[in-house]
C-alpha cells in the first residue's frame, strides 16, 4: 500500500527511465573473464508513462537491460517490450491501463489488465520470450533487444504463460503453464518440444483462481502450488482486494507425471503459506523434493489481514519432501535469513544440486537485496556476498564458466546500484568464491532500476 507522499515504487532508483542507448567499450573494473561470452538480459518494470490510480511495482512497462560480453569486453543496451499496450499507449501519449490495485477495466477492448511483458525472460530453441504470467510471452530479437511481437506457438498457446517456465537441461523440453484467476480451467498445463512445438495442453482442476507465480520440475514430474492466495471478483464489490491470502484455507501441492494430466495428479496438503520463487526440485528415493522460498503470509497484492502476521511477506529458504508411497508431507526451514529470487545452476534444474543461490533482502520495508546467499546443500552452510554500504542489486543468474565440470564453476551475475552515487553496475562474482570481491564491475552508463528476472544466454 503507498503510504508516502511519493510512492516509493516511483522514486529513486525503483523511478522508471526514459532513454533507451546502446553503449559498447564499457569500463570495466577488474577483468571480465574470456570463458564468460553470452548476454545477461534483465527484465523489469519501467512505466512508460504516469501512472492511473495507485501504482504497484508489479505494474510498469516492460524494459530489457542487457550486457553483452566477449573476449573480456562488454555492450550496454536497453530496451522497451513494445507490447500491444506500450503501442496504444505510445500513440496516445499517456497511460490508459489503470494498475492491479485498481479494478481490472472490464471495457476496455484489448483486456482488463496491460499484459506488461515486465517480469521475466527465458531463452528457448533458439528464441528469447520477455514474459508476464497475465498475458502471451514477447519474442524478443538478440543481441538488439528489439521486441518481434507476442508469440503464440503458431496459434497453439491458448492459455496465459507463466513469467517462470522450466527448460528441461537433458530433454531441451520446455514445460509451462498458464492460470486463469476467474474462469476455469483455473489451471492450464503444457509442454514443448526441445524444438519449439507445442506438444499438448491439459487442464488441471483448481477450486478456484489462485496467483500461481511459479512451479518446479523434477526428472519426471511437475509440481504445481495451488496456495491460498484467492482471487475473487465479489470482493471488489465489498470494497476489498480481489486478491486476498486465506489463511485458513490449506496450502496444495500437485505432483503429476511431466506427460500425465489432471487424471493422475496426487495432491499434497500442508499449511497455508505463499511461494513466489522454487529453487529447484528433484526426486530422491519415493520422495519428490522442493526446496522454494516461504512466506506464512503475504499482503503482497491485496489489503492488509485484519489480524497482521508478523512473519508475514518475509520469504524464507524451506525444503518439503512428498513421500509419493506413504502420502506424507516433511517441510523444513533451511534458512531463516530473508531471501528471494532463488536459482541453481540450470544445466542441473529438475536434478538434486549442490549448491543453491538466492538473494539476501535488506532490512527495509522496500524490496531491496544487499548480497547473494551461497548455499551448499550437503552441509548445511552458507557463504554471503556482500555489496557494499548502500549498494543493491537483484536476481543473481548463474552462469556456468566455458567447458566447466564442477556444479560451481561459474559466477553469478546481476545489477547493482549504488544509492550514494546513483550509478549502476553489473557486477560478476566467481560463484566458487563468493566472499571475494567480484571478478568485474561493468560500469552502465546510465542508471538501471531495480528490476525483477535475469537470463544469461551462453554464447556469440
Ligand atoms: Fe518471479
Amino acid at each position: 500500500m503507498v503510504t508516502t507522499a511519493v510512492n516509493p515504487y516511483l522514486d529513486r532508483n525503483f523511478a522508471p527511465i526514459h532513454q533507451e542507448i546502446t553503449t559498447d567499450k564499457l569500463p570495466v573494473i577488474g577483468e571480465l573473464p574470456f570463458e564468460l561470452t553470452g548476454m545477461f538480459v534483465r527484465n523489469g518494470p519501467n512505466p512508460q508513462w504516469t501512472p492511473i490510480g495507485q501504482y504497484h511495482w508489479f505494474d510498469g512497462d516492460g524494459m530489457l537491460h542487457g550486457v553483452q560480453i566477449s573476449d573480456g569486453v562488454a555492450t550496454y543496451r536497453n530496451r522497451y517490450v513494445q507490447t500491444t499496450g506500450w503501442k496504444k499507449e505510445r500513440e496516445a501519449g499517456k497511460a490508459i491501463w489503470s494498475g492491479f490495485l485498481e479494478p481490472p477495466q472490464m471495457d476496455n477492448p484489448h483486456g482488463g489488465y496491460k499484459n506488461t511483458a515486465n517480469t521475466a525472460l527465458i531463452w528457448h530453441a533458439g528464441q528469447m520470450l520477455a514474459l508476464n504470467e497475465g498475458g502471451k510471452p514477447h519474442a524478443v530479437k538478440l543481441p538488439e533487444l528489439d521486441t518481434i511481437g507476442e508469440y503464440t506457438y503458431n496459434g497453439k498457446l491458448v492459455s496465459a504463460f507463466t513469467a517462470h517456465p522450466k527448460v528441461d537441461p537433458v530433454t531441451g523440453e520446455m514445460i509451462f503453464f498458464g492460470y486463469s484467476p476467474f474462469m476455469p480451467p483455473y489451471l492450464q498445463y503444457s509442454v514443448v518440444s526441445a524444438q519449439g512445438e507445442l506438444l499438448r495442453t491439459v487442464p488441471i482442476d483448481l477450486p478456484m483462481g489462485v496467483m500461481m507465480h511459479d512451479f518446479a520440475i523434477t526428472e519426471n514430474y511437475t509440481i504445481f502450488m495451488d496456495l491460498p492466495l484467492t482471487f475473487n471478483p465479489a470482493r471488489a464489490q465489498r470494497g476489498e482486494s480481489v486478491m486476498m491470502f486465506e489463511s485458513d484455507r490449506s496450502s496444495r501441492f500437485g505432483i503429476v507425471p511431466r506427460h500425465g494430466d489432471n487424471s493422475n495428479i496426487r495432491w499434497f496438503e500442508s499449511p497455508a503459506c505463499y511461494v513466489f520463487h522454487t529453487l529447484n526440485a528433484y526426486e530422491e528415493g519415493d520422495e519428490v523434493v522442493l526446496i522454494a522460498c516461504r512466506m506464512s503470509s503475504t499482503t503482497v497484492l491485496s489489503f492488509a489481514d485484519s489480524q497482521p502476521d508478523p512473519d508475514a511477506n518475509i520469504p524464507r529458504l524451506h525444503r518439503w519432501r512428498f513421500n509419493l508411497s506413504t502420502g506424507t508431507v516433511y517441510e523444513e526451514m533451511l534458512d531463516d535469513v530473508a531471501s528471494e529470487f532463488p536459482r541453481v545452476n540450470e544445466n542441473l534444474l529438475g536434478r538434486q544440486t549442490r549448491y543453491g543461490y538466492s538473494n539476501k533482502m535488506a532490512n527495509s520495508p522496500l524490496p531491496l537485496f544487499e548480497g547473494i546467499i551461497k548455499y551448499d546443500f550437503s552441509s548445511g552452510q552458507s557463504q554471503t556476498h556482500k555489496f557494499g554500504e548502500g549498494r543493491y542489486g537483484g536476481e543473481a543468474v548463474f552462469a556456468p564458466r566455458r567447458g566447466a565440470t564442477a556444479e560451481d564453476d561459474g559466477w553469478l551475475i546481476t545489477f547493482v546500484h549504488d544509492e550514494g552515487s546513483d550509478t549502476s553496475e553489473l557486477v560478476v562474482v566467481n560463484a566458487q568464491d563468493v566472499t571475494a570481491e567480484p571478478v568485474a564491475r561493468v560500469i552502465i552508463p546510465q542508471r538501471v532500476p531495480y528490476g525483477f528476472h535475469g537470463a544469461w544466454v551462453a554464447g556469440e
